[in-house]
């Protein structure tokens, strides 16, 4: 079977659920090694097993990724990890995570930690791989965005304010570090049933509704897939940013 990703190593926030779960799996199925981190330890070692059953190579690393000495121990570790080979090559910035409600309706409690995490912690990751792959002069850096990163939705204003800056932090990268043969690109889902929704404080009520009218809903395999054809393109060519939505969502 044809591994186009033989021989890479990719390190994968948010990896004990959703998305990056499915990222990862997706990357090790195309012959990549990968780190995989979360808070969630206990998911991440099933998910190892998981990999390892599949004959692929994973190294767990738990932590916060909105604190910035926890990414810095990621890094080191993706490092020093023999089978991985002392290096890495994909970035997938993927760990964050929503909030139901608008400017208004939001739990202004939350704002803090949730820019901690889709903003500033992923800032923080995306500079030290930027300086890494500088200096390589090759790799890959996919940041997760959002629609509502590109279209503000009235329903989820705080949330999306957090993807609107991660993008533009991601774009102003790319800008930076693209004559130097490193790719950076956003991808942004539309509507993925995952553990998000839970975590955001959508429930039938709030979320339920609105999205009736969009059909069926992505999985987080379309995501993936996604993720794992732009980084499967010829070097020279840089997908900057697509947007994966269930073919009925018509808003955002
Ligand atoms: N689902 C959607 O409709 C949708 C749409 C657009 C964009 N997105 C974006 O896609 C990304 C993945 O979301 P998902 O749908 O896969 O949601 P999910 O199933 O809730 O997964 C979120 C992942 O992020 C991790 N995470 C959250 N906060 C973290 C923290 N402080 N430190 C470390 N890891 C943290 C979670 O792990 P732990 O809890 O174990 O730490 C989990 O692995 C997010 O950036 C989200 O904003 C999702």
């Amino acid at each position: 079977m044809d591994k186009p990703l033989a021989g890479k190593t990719a390190i994968v926030t948010g990896a004990s659920s959703g998305i990056g779960r499915a990222t990862a799996l997706a990357l090790v199925r195309s012959g990549a090694a990968v780190v995989i981190s979360a808070r969630r330890k206990e998911r991440l070692d099933e998910l190892a097993a998981e990999i390892a059953g599949l004959g692929g190579k994973a190294l767990v690393v738990a932590g916060d990724a909105g604190i910035t000495a926890d990414i810095d121990l990621l890094l080191d570790r993706a490092l020093s990890w023999n089978e991985g080979g002392g290096k890495y090559d994909i970035v997938v910035v993927n760990a964050g995570r929503g909030l139901a409600g608008g400017i208004l309706g939001s739990d202004e409690s939350q704002w803090q930690q949730l820019y901690q995490v889709n903003v500033l912690g992923a800032a923080h990751l995306l500079r030290r791989t930027g300086q890494y792959m500088v200096e390589r002069k090759s790799g890959d850096i996919v940041v997760i965005g959002s629609v509502v990163g590109k279209n503000i939705s009235p329903f989820s204003g705080f949330y999306g304010s957090s993807k609107f800056a991660i993008g533009a932090i991601a774009e102003g990268l790319r800008r930076e570090i693209c004559p130097h043969g490193v790719r950076v690109s956003v991808v942004m889902p539309g509507i993925v049933i995952s553990e998000f929704q839970d975590v955001a404080g959508y429930d039938a009520e709030n979320f339920g509704k609105g999205i009736a009218q969009f059909g069926k809903l992505l999985e987080p395999q379309a995501i993936a897939d996604g993720i794992h054809w732009l980084l499967t393109l010829p070097p020279h060519v840089n997908v900057n940013e697509i947007m994966i939505r269930p073919t009925g969502q018509s808003y955002p």
